[in-house]
């Protein structure tokens, strides 16, 4: 199906979702961090709906590329994505929840002779999924969270060592990996994440020279592949390169050719004439300077396009930027589009994408590609191709 089709069939905005891309982020994302460690395992992270792009599709085309793992939020997700690739006959890919589990829940004991691995952060959680495996008669595979300075959730470095120990004696627990996260990997040579590193290192090296070897060791987001890759390390969960952007833009010191997956499209709907002086949109925030055309598009922050964006955002119209005038509505948003330029009713227009990249939207709001692309909602149909 070209575009012009796809426009026919979908609805007027809709974000398209270029799993060719996909694939080729993934595989120069998979060659850099092999840099480090030649036989590294990636585990994918298509948590929170696969920032926005769809987690099943997505979750299916990494897998059929050739991630060894798929990383998801919560118990929800990860019973979702592992039925789906069950469903597709990819059940021999391991799903490894990176969420906690604190409260005994039937979606457990759902998830336990599943090819699913569990982190644990406590030994509370611990004995919860000791004793559930036990009285399913199941081994539940799990990954040790150690905290090396995000402070977020995870064993502190000092209780790890005690809490291996303890969790290796539970019946129902094998311990397969053991993982940590960065606070602040998106930049190059940063100290913070250099000690976090050697500490996450010497607490693991310890504990695999005493007590037990660990067959995955991890800490390695995005920024750590680029920034801090350690051949020590043996499987990395890369997110938002997957789908096109660094974590941080500015801060990239080295690029690895990757593209944005995601376009938000939509089309022109509806366009006036108007004189000098004449406000648009609610609470009149922008005045036409001089005789102009304003274009209305269907979207808005229903769909996940900020609100904060008004009067700073651009939009894509055939090969030109234009300013977005007025305050962001619900559903939809207008744009200056002048006299001069032939653009009518029904021409498309890239929201973000390869022209106009999502990470523009998010420094003109303060914030992450990541927030941009995950905002975009329900309502708006993703189309694979
Ligand atoms: C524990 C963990 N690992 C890996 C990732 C992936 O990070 P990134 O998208 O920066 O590559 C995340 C994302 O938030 C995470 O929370």
């Amino acid at each position: 199906m070209n575009l012009k089709t796809v426009e026919k069939n979908f609805s007027d905005t809709f974000a398209e979702i270029d799993l060719k891309i996909l694939r080729k982020n993934f595989l120069k994302v998979r060659k850099h961090a092999r840099i480090s460690n030649k036989k590294i395992r990636i585990c994918s992270i298509v948590k929170a709906n696969a920032y926005g792009h769809g987690m099943n599709i997505v979750a299916e085309e990494l897998a059929r590329c050739g991630t060894d793992y798929l990383g998801t939020a919560d118990y929800t997700e990860t019973a979702e994505l592992r039925n789906y690739l069950d469903s597709r006959k990819l059940n021999n890919i391991p799903v490894l929840c990176l969420g906690l589990v604190t409260e005994k829940t039937k979606l457990l004991e759902k998830l336990a002779g599943k090819n699913v691995e569990f982190s644990i952060a406590g030994i509370n959680s611990a004995e919860l999924l000791n004793r559930t495996a036990e009285k399913l008669n199941k081994k539940l595979t799990v990954h040790i969270q150690a905290d090396s300075g995000i402070n977020r959730t995870g064993f502190h470095l000092s209780d790890v060592y005690e809490g291996v120990r303890k969790i290796s004696s539970m019946k129902g627990l094998k311990i397969k990996g053991i993982y940590s996260h960065f606070a602040m990997s998106e930049i190059p040579g940063n100290a913070y994440s250099k000690k976090q590193l050697k500490d996450f290192k010497d607490v693991t090296k310890n504990i695999e020279n005493n007590l037990i070897k660990f067959e995955l060791r991890h800490i390695s987001n995005t920024g750590g592949i680029l920034n801090f890759n350690d051949g020590y390390f043996n499987m990395a969960r890369p997110g938002i390169s997957l789908y096109g952007f660094y974590p941080d833009e500015k801060r990239v010191r080295q690029r690895i050719g990757i593209e944005p997956v995601m376009t938000l499209r939509s089309k022109i709907k509806f366009i006036k004439l108007l004189d000098k002086g004449q406000s648009i949109s609610y609470g009149r925030t922008y005045y036409t300077e001089k005789r102009t055309r304003i274009a209305s598009i269907p979207v808005g922050y229903g769909d996940g396009y900020s609100r904060a964006l008004s009067n700073r955002s651009k939009i894509y119209v055939n090969g030109k930027l234009y300013p977005t005038a007025g305050t962001v509505c619900m559903d939809w948003i207008m744009a200056d589009i002048g006299l001069k330029d032939n653009i009518k009713v029904n021409d498309s227009v890239e929201l973000f994408g390869r022209n106009y990249p999502a990470y523009k939207l998010a420094e003109l709001t303060d914030t992450i590609s990541y927030e941009i692309t995950c905002n975009i909602s329900s309502r708006v149909k993703r189309f694979y191709i």
